[in-house]
């Protein structure tokens, strides 16, 4: 059984991820220091897939601590690196906290790798490294743009540090590294799993879509503002390539497939979406379809920083790891909502 450490793996993405590798018969070694996520998202986890996965609550940007976690479990067989900061806007407020964070535990990680002798990760990485791409759907050739936050910043140093290391290795064993690093490019991901069991858990008022939309249905806040109307999409707002996250977990069982697989080395990237693009507009709509409830909303002025519209081609995910996303929007819309009604009645 292969035993695979998911770092930031009682997070968002990553409790899912760990529900995906453990219904694939891998053996899950969750790391978290949990500053944004609840240790009983494990019991939820084991009640899902049987198996409670074993957890460390280790601050991986912690250098000793990290190796130790590393020394504890040597026969680590491939990391799948989530653990970092992820607020667009308090990236802005708290820059250095997040470079800090975000590439010390990159590094910190990647030495506990090389001490167990450990070549194999995938990297979370997102679309916000193409910033405003100037054609669409972006491919993952397309070169970096300013991600205009230190958070997006903190990815595209992230991909590029880790590119930087392969290459290095490459050069150490004649130009067959033996390291594999896979970058995947996150979309927008939204919903949660089907038991409800997990899903997002913003804390405080949340700053993305989806769990704004469910907290305002549930009642929680009064209204959503939808940033702005004036954009040069179909229905004015800005247009993102939602993911449901259950895909999105699936696409690393496919990553790691591929990493031990004999046909890879080196790092490669992927772009991880649906592939269509989606107003806001085109959220509440779906959302309401799939609810029931009526959604208290109303446009106001653009958010600053937002981009236009984004959305990936998927074509090499599909072509090179066999993954393509398989639940559509209202999948999405209606998992959140069942995800925030099951949050209400635990509550
Ligand atoms: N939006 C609203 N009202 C809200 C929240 C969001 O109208 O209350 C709109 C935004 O303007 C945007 C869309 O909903 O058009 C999606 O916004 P999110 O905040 O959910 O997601 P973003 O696309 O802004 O950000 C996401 C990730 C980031 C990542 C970025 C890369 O959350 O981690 O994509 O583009 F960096």
């Amino acid at each position: 059984m292969k035993k695979i450490l998911v770092t930031g793996g009682t997070g968002y993405i990553g409790s899912h991820t760990a529900v995906a590798l453990l219904e694939k018969g891998y053996q899950v070694i969750v790391a978290d220091n949990l500053y944004n996520s609840d240790e009983r998202v494990l019991d939820a986890i084991a009640q899902i897939t049987g198996v409670r996965p074993l957890f460390e609550n280790v601050d991986v940007a912690d250098e000793a601590a990290c190796m130790q976690l590393f020394r504890r479990h040597a026969d680590i067989e491939a990391v799948i690196h989530f653990a970092a900061y992820k607020s667009v806007n308090e990236s802005v407020v708290k820059p250095l906290d997040y470079y800090r964070n975000n590439l010390d535990s990159l590094m910190r990680v990647l030495r506990g790798m090389e001490a167990v002798g450990c070549h194999k990760m995938v990297f979370s990485s997102s679309c916000t490294v193409y910033g405003q791409p100037e054609t669409l759907p972006v491919t993952e050739d397309m070169p970096y743009q300013d991600a205009s936050c230190p958070y997006g910043n903190t990815k595209r140093i992230a991909e590029e540090i880790l590119k930087d290391i392969v290459r290095a290795d490459g050069m150490k064993n004649d130009a067959h590294p033996s390291l594999k690093v896979l970058l995947l490019r996150y979309f927008n991901p939204i919903g949660a799993h089907a038991s409800a069991l997990i899903g997002e858990l913003p804390n405080g008022v949340p700053n993305n879509l989806m769990p704004f939309i469910t907290q305002t249905a549930a009642g929680i806040r009064p209204r959503l503002s939808v940033f702005g109307s004036d954009y040069d999409t179909p229905d004015g707002t800005p247009q993102r390539d939602y993911i449901h996250v259950c895909d999105l977990a699936d696409a690393h069982v496919c990553a790691m497939e591929y990493l031990f697989s004999d046909g890879f080395s080196g790092w490669d990237a992927f772009n991880i979406g649906c592939g269509r693009p989606y107003g806001v507009l085109d959220v509440i709509r779906s959302f309401e379809k799939m609810s029931g409830v009526k959604l208290p909303y109303e446009i106001v002025g653009r958010r600053p920083g937002d981009i236009e519209k984004i959305w990936g081609n998927v074509e090499k995910a599909k072509r090179v790891l066999g993954w393509q996303a398989k639940r559509d929007l209202d999948e999405m819309t209606l998992s959140a909502w069942q995800w925030q009604r099951h949050l209400q009645e635990k509550a």
